[in-house]
């Protein structure tokens, strides 16, 4: 059985908003019709580049009832996350280049929260293949993490394709997700892969109408 998604998950970046009207980009594009809020965490040090902390996801938090998927692009994630927990994180996704999964996945389940297992382009995904069963996500990077408004990386793609092909063969459920580079020239290309869930951070929040720019992702 091939997993089809006509309704593929769209997870607004806010990475790529108006900074200074935050709360209302998250409830713009709520109304709009995103699946999920997803929130790029950075800390300067495993990326250079510097976001956002538990206070502001406790802020945004009252906003929208969209689950909150937090990417944590920072080193020692195990100490943040609980934090973000507490703060109204759904969804918590580390990177395997800077923990032991085999820990902090099922510490992130503890939680409460969902818990993901990002790799960076530069990852083999033959890396990640022994964490699917623990994990409830699997967050392919499709740009090399710090920055929204970067081009795909479209070899990256092969990462999800291997992924479907493995969850099939063992059975498993974990969803597929993908980051860093979706707009609409890329979107077709992308779904092709076979992704449950796309990020998009420029290619919605620098478009005018969020609403038309959401169904077109999803058609
Ligand atoms: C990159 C972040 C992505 C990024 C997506 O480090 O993890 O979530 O903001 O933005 P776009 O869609 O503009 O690449
Ligand atoms: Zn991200």
């Amino acid at each position: 059985m091939t997993h089809h998604h006509p309704n593929i998950l769209i997870a607004p970046s806010i990475l790529a908003a108006d900074f200074s009207r935050l709360g209302e980009e998250v409830r713009a594009v709520d109304q709009a019709g995103a699946d999920v809020i997803h929130i790029d965490i950075m800390d300067g040090h495993f990326v250079p580049n510097l976001t956002m902390g538990p206070g502001i996801v406790k802020a945004l938090r009252p906003l929208t009832k969209l689950p909150f998927d937090c990417h944590l692009m920072i080193d020692n994630p195990e100490t943040m996350i609980e934090p973000f927990a507490k703060a109204g994180a759904d969804w918590i996704s580390v990177h395997i280049e800077v923990c032991d999964l085999a820990t902090l996945l099922p510490a992130i389940k503890k939680l409460g929260c969902k818990a993901g297992a990002v790799l960076s382009p530069s990852t083999p995904v033959e890396e990640i293949l022994p964490f699917c069963a623990l994990a409830d996500y699997i967050l392919v990077m499709t740009v090399t993490p710090g920055f929204a408004g970067q081009a795909m990386l479209p070899d990256c793609l092969d990462k999800v394709r291997a992924l479907v092909r493995y969850r099939e063969k063992h059975g498993l459920s974990f969803q597929i997700e993908i980051d860093g580079g979706v707009n609409l020239d890329t979107i077709s290309a992308a779904k092709a892969a076979g992704p449950d869930i796309a990020v998009v951070g420029a290619g919605l929040f620098g478009t005018k109408d969020y609403r038309k720019t959401l169904q077109m992702f999803k058609k």
